[in-house]
């Protein structure tokens, strides 16, 4: 008997990244991401601008993507996209788009979870993680321990309870006067940086979640007091002067120690569910995962408590349709197919 290859075309449009991917037999042949520029002068996302540049972006970028897949739309299979969560007004963008493509070319559609999509971007090259494996994913917009048993079976097993990672990234950074998204700034600016100079205090949170926004507000008081005795506190001893030359003169190590807070919070609670569930293969995935103090301090861990660690590829890290696509064919194997009648949703349970 003869296999047919299964060849998914999927579509990401949850945030401000417009992409394209064709996956054949679970090899990504195309990964093609359009990023807005249009939000920069605003210091974050724009829904609004957003959706309009989605809309700009979503038939050439498309179309790119089957061209560099050297691939025809009559040999498309199903057309996967993300169906939840992410900014609404972005996600029908993509969702309207895939109904239509699958309505028009009668080829059955597939819905996809974004966050599951994240953490199945480790089944996209070799080596691959075997199940069950745990990951960490840390983005702009989530933090999240997941077990996943199998490609279609995945729990939560930690999430932050307010700020996600790439948002305290993006916050302290903001506080310090850098531009948006501040992450890969505080990031370069660590690598020059002693981490163990300011001490900022971790947050003593139950089980396997996380808590970002009180590191924030110690950063927050920590600079305006102007780092002075390394105060934490509601002090506000310095002025607008003395808080600028402060960060001027001592922004690497500030960094640095931000950084290595936001690790440290981070890889102690991966720690935590490794011994909790037994799992000693452990992923991260999401944008945040670009980070070098965590990518280190992550190698380090697996050394040290005999993990095997994988991380996919910066491409699908950040947001991208090839992590779609990917999640799309293991749909496609298990036959969990969505009706047309499907709608797109901002907020989503597992
Ligand atoms: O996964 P992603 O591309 O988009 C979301 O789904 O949110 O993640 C974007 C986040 C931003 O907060 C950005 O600052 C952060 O990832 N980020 C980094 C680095 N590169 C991206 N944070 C720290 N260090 C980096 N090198
Ligand atoms: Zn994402």
């Amino acid at each position: 008997m003869q296999f047919m290859p299964v060849t998914i075309l999927a579509v990401e449009s949850s945030c401000d990244e417009t992409s394209a991917s064709v996956c054949v037999d679970g090899k990504i042949l195309s990964n093609y991401i359009a990023n807005q520029t249009v939000h920069e002068k605003y210091g974050g996302v724009v829904p609004e601008l957003a959706s309009r540049a989605h809309m700009q972006n979503i038939v050439p970028v498309v179309d790119a993507a089957i061209k560099e897949a050297n691939c025809q739309l009559k040999n498309i299979d199903a057309i996967a996209f993300t169906q939840a969560p992410g900014l609404i007004g972005s996600l029908l963008v993509g969702g309207q788009f895939a109904k239509s493509l699958a309505l028009s070319l009668n080829k059955p559609l597939i819905a996809v979870h974004h966050m599951q999509a994240h953490v199945l971007a480790n089944l996209i090259a070799e080596p691959k993680p075997s199940f069950p494996f745990l990951c960490l994913t840390v983005s702009g917009g989530h933090t999240q321990i997941v077990v996943c048993e199998s490609p279609t079976s995945m729990k939560v097993i930690g999430e932050t309870i307010d700020d996600a990672a790439g948002e305290a990234f993006d916050k302290s950074a903001k506080l310090l006067g850098l531009p948006y998204p501040g992450g890969p700034l505080i990031d370069k600016y660590a690598k020059e940086g002693d981490a163990t100079r300011f001490k900022f205090p971790e947050p003593q949170i139950p089980d396997l979640n996380f808590s970002f926004s009180g590191l924030k507000t110690s950063i927050l008081y920590f600079l305006q007091n102007a780092g002075k005795s390394n105060l934490f506190k509601e002090e506000f001893t310095a002025t607008e002067e003395e808080k600028k030359e402060f960060i001027n003169n001592n922004l690497a190590d500030i960094c640095a120690s931000i950084q290595h807070r936001i690790v440290t919070i981070l890889i102690n609670k991966l720690k935590k569910a490794s011994i909790e569930t037994g799992i000693y293969n452990i992923c991260l995935a999401g944008g945040v995962s670009a980070n070098s103090g965590l990518r280190k301090a992550f190698e380090e861990a697996g050394k040290k408590y005999h993990w095997q660690t994988f991380i996919p590829a910066f491409e699908y890290c950040t947001d991208n349709a090839g992590m779609i696509a990917i999640t799309g064919y293991y749909k496609f194997l298990a036959g969990q197919f969505a009706d047309l009648s499907v709608s797109s949703t901002a907020r989503a349970e597992w």
